[in-house]
């Protein structure tokens, strides 16, 4: 990301939507970041910022300790929009007045919209918006005007045009807001003067770029797991620096069926890397022997990991840099914590330090995952890899209730590839956001020709998400499931029993380990 981008600030308040808004932000080609509500004004200043944004958040202006931001934000000249709470922050901080409702206004809501506004231009008088408030803004602050009302809110959207101060009660980044994007960019392109220069092609060409003249002559190790962040980090730096970089492939032996020979030919024969497949599945799979405890499962592979790393990496010599596929929520969810939600973290690859490494490569660094797919389709890498769906690190493993075995592995990676081939037939790959198999360690009676059978069960799980944290079981047409159901069953031994897990996330997880 070069200095002279347009930048524009997001400050977390601790709303369920900050990401969100980044991405949108994103989307109407405009770099931003996501910091917290209490970086420093000096910092602020030193970023050069064209405008920022005050997210959601879940308190009460007049709470106790409820986040505040540095008063002098609205003395630097920069235009300001707040969202939700940042609106009722805003109105309260300049002098307004907030108060509490005795009802919550919740959902999908009629605006009227005054069209004359900045942020309101070429849209519709009347249109839908999504709130989510109990506090409100009775009364605009000194110099603003009231531009956009509902039956239940008085103040739903206020602007100060002289100072360049917007406040919206309502959420412009949620989808239901029909026209939210439209007032996104009149905040962006007409308020901030924002021209968008932020475009995936100069992305890629600025970065590789960055990376040669960082690299040098050096050498870059990278821990390749063929998911899409370690993909689109690899190709970048090969691009950059070409065979100054090795790529390790570990192959655990839970893959799902043929990955690792797909990733090895992508890489080796697509892109011409230096690419080392390390072939442990016995390995993995001796350490794994009579171990059905979910977290010692996840230990053993992470530790096995390390080790197998450890050791490539001697025989590689001294190593200069270590390439990692790090991407931006990683790097906000670690870093403005004002987030409710936590994620656990458990990122297998993660390699320590004294693997002996001079400095951290991290290409992927400021992108959301949107972006880290559309970098990957520009650099050339196969649709099927760009898309793909996210894959545990411990892989198999966590889908295996239970002990692990060879053939308990082999059975379970047939009835995956049947699984992806019939959603991938009905067209339900890009759309359900993750979908797998899982052998669930129950056995049960069933008939089979004329013969009883006491055999396995496999469950189906499929679910659509926007960020893994909650997902929804999703509604599969009974005929994908049934298509799914026979052909298992006549297709993998000792298979007797199909079922589809309806729980949403949370109470379950996605996983079923
Ligand atoms: P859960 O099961 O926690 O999964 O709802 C959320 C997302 O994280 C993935 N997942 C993992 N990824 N190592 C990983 O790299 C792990 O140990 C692991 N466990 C779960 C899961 O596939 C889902 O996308």
């Amino acid at each position: 990301m070069k200095a002279e981008h347009e930048k524009i600030l997001i400050l977390d308040f601790g709303g369920q939507y900050s990401q969100l808004i980044a991405r949108r932000v994103r989307e109407c080609s405009v770099y931003c970041e996501l910091k917290s509500c209490r970086t420093t004004l000096q910092e602020i200043e030193k970023g050069a910022y064209r405008g920022i944004i005050f997210s959601g958040g879940p308190n009460s202006v007049y709470e106790e300790g409820a986040p505040r931001c540095d008063e002098g934000i609205f003395r630097l000249g920069i235009p300001v929009l707040g969202i939700c709470y940042g609106a009722q922050l805003m109105a309260h901080m300049l002098g307004g007045a907030v108060q509490s409702s005795e009802v919550k206004e919740y959902g999908k809501t009629e605006v009227d919209c005054m069209t004359s506004s900045v942020l309101f231009h070429n849209a519709s008088e009347q249109s839908i918006c999504w709130m989510s408030h109990t506090d409100y803004i009775e009364k605009a602050p000194y110099g603003f005007k009231v531009t956009a009302k509902t039956d239940h809110c008085p103040t739903a959207a206020m602007e100060d045009y002289q100072r360049r101060f917007f406040g919206v009660q309502f959420h412009p980044e949620v989808n239901h807001t029909k026209e939210g994007t439209l007032y996104l960019k009149n905040f962006l392109y007409n308020a901030c003067g924002c021209t968008g220069d932020w475009k995936m092609s100069s992305f890629v060409e600025d970065t590789i770029e960055e990376l040669r003249k960082k690299i040098g002559k050096k050498k870059v190790f990278c821990a390749l797991s063929g998911g899409v962040d370690s993909s689109v980090a690899a190709v970048l730096v090969h691009k950059a620096v070409g065979k100054q970089l090795t790529c390790v492939f570990v192959d655990h032996g839970l893959l799902r069926k043929d990955e690792g020979d797909t990733v090895e030919r992508v890489f080796r024969e697509q892109f011409d890397m230096n690419l080392i497949r390390v072939n442990a599945q016995e390995r993995f799979l001796t350490r794994l022997q009579g171990v059905s405890d979910p977290n010692e499962k996840r230990k053993i592979i992470g530790e096995e990991f390390i080790r197998v790393f450890e050791d490539e990496s001697k025989k590689l010599g001294a190593i200069d840099f270590l390439c990692q596929g790090t991407i931006y929520p990683d790097v906000v969810e670690s870093g403005t914590g004002e987030a409710a939600a936590i994620k656990p973290h458990h990122n297998v690859g993660a390699l320590p330090e004294n693997i002996g490494f001079e400095g951290l490569i991290e290409p992927l660094r400021y992108l959301f995952k949107d972006e880290v797919r559309k970098a990957g389709l520009e650099l050339g890498i196969p649709e099927f890899l760009v898309w793909r769906q996210p894959f545990p690190g411990p892989g198999l493993a966590v889908r295996i209730i239970g002990d692990i075995t060879p053939e308990k592995v082999h059975t379970l990676q047939e009835a995956d590839a049947i699984m992806r081939e019939e959603f991938a037939a009905a067209g339900l790959d890009k759309s359900v956001h993750q979908y797998f198999t899982v052998l669930t360690n129950v056995r049960s009676v069933g008939v089979m020709g004329d013969g009883r059978t006491y055999d396995h069960t496999i469950a189906l799980r499929a679910v659509t998400t926007d960020d893994f944290m909650t997902a929804d079981w999703a509604r599969i047409p009974y005929d994908v499931l049934e298509r799914i159901s026979v052909r298992i069953i006549n297709e993998v031994p000792h298979i007797n029993r199909i079922v589809y897990d309806i729980t949403s996330k949370p109470p379950a997880t996605i996983e079923w380990e």
